[in-house]
């Protein structure tokens, strides 16, 4: 970071490649690694709203084991370093994440935006109410408000539905001095957009990633590896920078 600004306010968009080393898969893979969710599901068939009407019990049993594989995983070293972050930083840090786990929370962070919605979560579709939700879903569960039997949707975000807090994450773009995207491919909008329009508004931009993204060249700096490597160095020299200046 060349304007080490004590003031500097930070925003972190996070992806599926953080918590590939907890052992959550990624979406897509890797040159070098597996397949991906993607490869074994057809997103059309799991995360769309046309899907969940089509074949609910489908889409719930696909969530259902996404939620309970966040019993048998931890937050890694990356998670843990940008809660330090977070908490030694003098201006703001505040993590957009694409990630429905919750590894970021249990890791520490705070301020935290869930912009595709949280696996722990479950969204009335008949009165409207949000909760937190540990257990299964099925097309059996009972609204705990409205007690509406059949309405429970994981509160994920799907294709073709707006992700959380938008106008929220534009202005913090907006506002920003150093922008990172980590662990994510760029292959979903409006996430992508998200460096060009830090970049639009003066923001310094990062890429921390397993290997260079398509996405690579909108980005002033990067550090390609594993995350649980790159992030706390990354960290380190953002914090290390700032208290030499
Ligand atoms: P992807 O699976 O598309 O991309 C994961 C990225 O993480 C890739 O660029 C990998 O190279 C990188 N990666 C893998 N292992 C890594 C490691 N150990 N350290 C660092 N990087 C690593 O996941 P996302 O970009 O998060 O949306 O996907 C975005 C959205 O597409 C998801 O939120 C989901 C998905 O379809 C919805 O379901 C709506």
């Amino acid at each position: 970071m060349t304007s080490s600004d004590l003031s500097s306010s930070i925003v972190i968009l996070t992806g599926a490649g953080i918590s590939a080393e907890s052992g959550l898969d990624t979406f897509r893979g890797s040159s070098t690694g597996g397949g991906g969710v993607w490869s074994q599901y057809r997103l059309e068939d799991v995360a769309t709203p046309e899907a969940f009407a089509r074949d609910p019990d489908l889409v719930h049993s696909f969530y259902n084991a996404r939620r309970a594989a966040l019993l048998d995983v931890e937050p890694n070293s990356a998670h843990t370093a940008l809660a330090r972050l977070e908490r030694d930083w003098a201006g703001t840090v505040t993590i957009v994440t694409q990630n429905v786990d919750d590894l970021h929370e249990r890791g520490g962070s705070n301020a935290l935006i869930h912009m595709h919605g949280e696996l722990r979560r479950a969204w009335c579709r008949a009165c409207g109410e949000r909760y937190a939700w540990l257990e299964d879903l099925s097309i059996d569960s009972i609204c705990p408000a409205c007690k509406h039997a059949g309405s429970m949707r994981p509160d994920v975000v799907w294709f073709g539905e707006m992700p959380y807090q938008m106008d929220r994450i534009y202005q913090l773009l907006e506002d920003c001095d150093v922008f990172a995207a980590i662990g994510t491919s760029g292959n979903v909008y409006p996430a992508a957009q998200f460096v060009q329009h830090a970049a639009q508004y003066g923001a310094e931009t990062f890429e921390l990633n397993l290997e260079p993204t398509e996405l690579a060249r909108a980005f002033h700096s990067n550090a390609y590896g594993n995350a649980s490597e790159i992030v706390p160095n990354w960290v380190e020299r953002l914090l290390r920078d700032t208290d030499a200046s």
